[in-house]
């Protein structure tokens, strides 16, 4: 029987590519709701997996926290699979469209929005940076955000590529992250959980090559 806590973390093993060498990549899955509703936050590598961890509830949306490949990879056949709509903020078009050519998401996520998943608010904050798609979930009631790659538990994620921007994320996570209570649970998109206060104590350094 799958666990049906308001906030559950399934942990998605990717596909090793060679040029990364060491372990196979793992992503964090969140599933937001309760018993009988729930969202899914990113949809990485393995649909069944995620469908299983689902158990019996409905599944409202497929909330993608940004378009890069090992957090979106089985959202196309996870909203097949469920037939719901994939959500991904306009920004990262071409970061999906690499994975999923033939396929669009279904509605873009904009600041400011609101999603309710089983009852729970998630308040949707664009924080650019990683990539330019990049979004958090705030869900207040519960204490806690949900980061994708945009803040990890020891820091801000990677700005190594292109499109990527370290200032930029800095500044997002300045704006929109750092502002909430201490406390609040940092959920992100690849390894473990802190709070808020943790995540960003080094928040200063990070422009000056902290990071
Ligand atoms: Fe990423």
């Amino acid at each position: 029987m799958s666990d049906t806590s308001p906030v559950v973390r399934l942990r998605i093993p990717g596909t090793s590519l060679p040029e990364e060498g060491g372990l196979p990549p793992e992503s964090n899955v969140w599933v937001v709701g309760d018993e009988e509703s729930a969202i899914v936050v990113d949809a990485a590598h393995d649909h069944e997996a995620i469908a299983r961890g689902l158990g019996d509830r409905e599944l409202m949306a497929i909330v993608c926290t940004h378009g890069d490949a090992d957090h979106v990879g089985a959202a196309a056949a996870l909203a097949d699979l469920t037939g719901t709509p994939v959500l991904l903020h306009p920004a990262d078009g071409r970061l999906w469209e690499q994975v999923h050519p033939d396929r669009e998401p279904d509605a873009p996520l904009l600041h400011g929005e609101v999603l309710v998943a089983g009852g729970i608010e998630l308040r949707i904050l664009h924080t650019p940076g990683h990539t330019p798609g990049g979004v958090c979930l705030y869900a207040p009631e519960l204490g806690a955000v949900f980061t994708g790659d945009t803040l990890l538990a020891d820091g801000p994620g990677a700005t190594a590529r292109f499109f990527s921007d370290l200032p930029t994320l800095a500044a997002s996570v300045r704006d929109h992250l750092a502002v909430l209570p201490g406390e609040t649970a940092v959920h992100p998109g690849r390894g473990e959980s802190a709070t808020v206060a943790e995540a960003t104590a080094r928040l200063d350094s990070w422009t000056a090559g902290g990071f």
